[in-house]
């Protein structure tokens, strides 16, 4: 047996206390411990990081979830997360730590990939920025995962260190009621999201499959546009990488609906729910609404009419024991026959 100690950042404690319990129920020769440590922020916000337990040349795992996170009345944004999480990683750097990976159960930033802006094309890349900041604070660390990100193309944006998608459909497909999907057409919400709903159909067993053509006149906003595939008197399931504000959901609900679609449910990977989103999925024309816990759920989303957060923690343990014997994160992602 050999011990790992987990490392997270504020965002994703209670998820490593749910990794380690999930991987105590696996096959594995590893058990995982939590690590101590002092993980926070200085009063003006800065982070503040102290590693209390001895890890010179012990084998680690950091997770760390990349999202707005708020707790006690103490709201962290999205940067606050990735600046603490960069400085946890060298404080453990600078304690010669064997980090074997650093799990990303959600990270942000990767939406924005390319240079492509509403009227120009003088964007940041926001996705190459985050890749390179973890790459700055992690030059003896071989390895990095994350839950279903954005688009596959940034996994090659990490030069250094090798970085992995961890698929998540297939545990979504597993955890969902039969009565969500039975004979229902599988509907990407836009054109980016084929690919993902293509591989929900497949790991439910599907057959049919919906594209809508979406625009964002603006950020927040979304509007449909038109639909590729037959959805009249059918049930639908959405299937999207994150729920943001909801802008893109309740569109492609709205557009569905006057499309004659019949019961509308949602399956995505990561619940932001940013701002509006709580409300506009309440009084959307949406009947079910199902999230992984990548993001630590808000007080609204637990109790929510609507929404069912299901664990991740399991995939993420399955993902750690692959990347411990050698094998890709792509097999998880693997449909068994239904
Ligand atoms: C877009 O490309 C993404 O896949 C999501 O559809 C989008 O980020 C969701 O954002 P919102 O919920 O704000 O529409």
């Amino acid at each position: 047996m050999s011990e790992i100690l987990v490392f997270a950042n504020t965002a994703a404690q209670e998820q490593a206390a749910a990794v380690i319990a999930a991987n105590a129920a696996l096959q594995t020769n590893d058990v995982l411990v939590l690590g101590e440590a002092d993980v926070g922020f200085h009063n003006d916000g800065e982070p503040q990081i102290e590693i209390l337990t001895q890890v010179r040349g012990r084998e680690c795992v950091v997770i760390a979830t990349i999202a707005p996170y708020a707790h006690d009345l103490v709201q962290h944004s999205v940067n606050d997360m990735a600046m603490q999480t960069l400085v946890l990683l060298d404080a453990l750097r600078n304690a010669s730590a064997r980090i074997v990976t650093v799990v990303f159960p959600y990270l942000g930033y990767l939406r924005q990939d390319r240079r492509s802006g509403k009227v120009t094309h003088r964007t940041a890349v926001s996705a190459r920025v985050i890749a390179e900041a973890i790459e700055a604070v992690s030059h003896r660390t071989p390895h990095a995962c994350a839950v279903e990100i954005h688009a596959l193309q940034i996994e090659a944006f990490f030069r250094t260190m090798s970085f992995e998608n961890i698929p998540a459909l297939r545990t979504i497909a597993d955890l969902l009621p039969v009565d969500a999907y039975r004979n229902a057409v599988v509907v990407s919400p836009d054109r980016g999201g084929v690919d993902r709903a293509s591989a929900l159909k497949g790991h439910l067993g599907l057959q049919d499959l919906a594209v809508i053509y979406k625009n964002r006149p603006e950020p927040g906003h979304a509007e449909a546009e038109r639909i590729a595939g037959d959805v009249r008197g059918r049930q639908v399931i959405i299937v999207d990488d994150m729920i943001d504000t909801a802008g893109t959901l309740v569109a492609a609900a709205r557009f569905l609906r006057e499309e004659g679609a019949a019961r509308i449910t949602v399956a995505a990977c990561h619940g932001l729910f940013s701002g509006p989103a709580l409300q506009r999925l309440a009084e959307a024309e949406i009947d079910r609404v199902y999230v992984l816990d990548t993001v630590p759920p808000a007080p609204g989303v637990i109790g929510h009419p609507k929404i069912t957060v299901l664990p991740v923690a399991p995939l993420l343990a399955r993902a750690i024991r692959s990347i411990r014997q050698g094998e890709s994160l792509r097999s998880l992602g693997k449909s068994e026959p239904r």
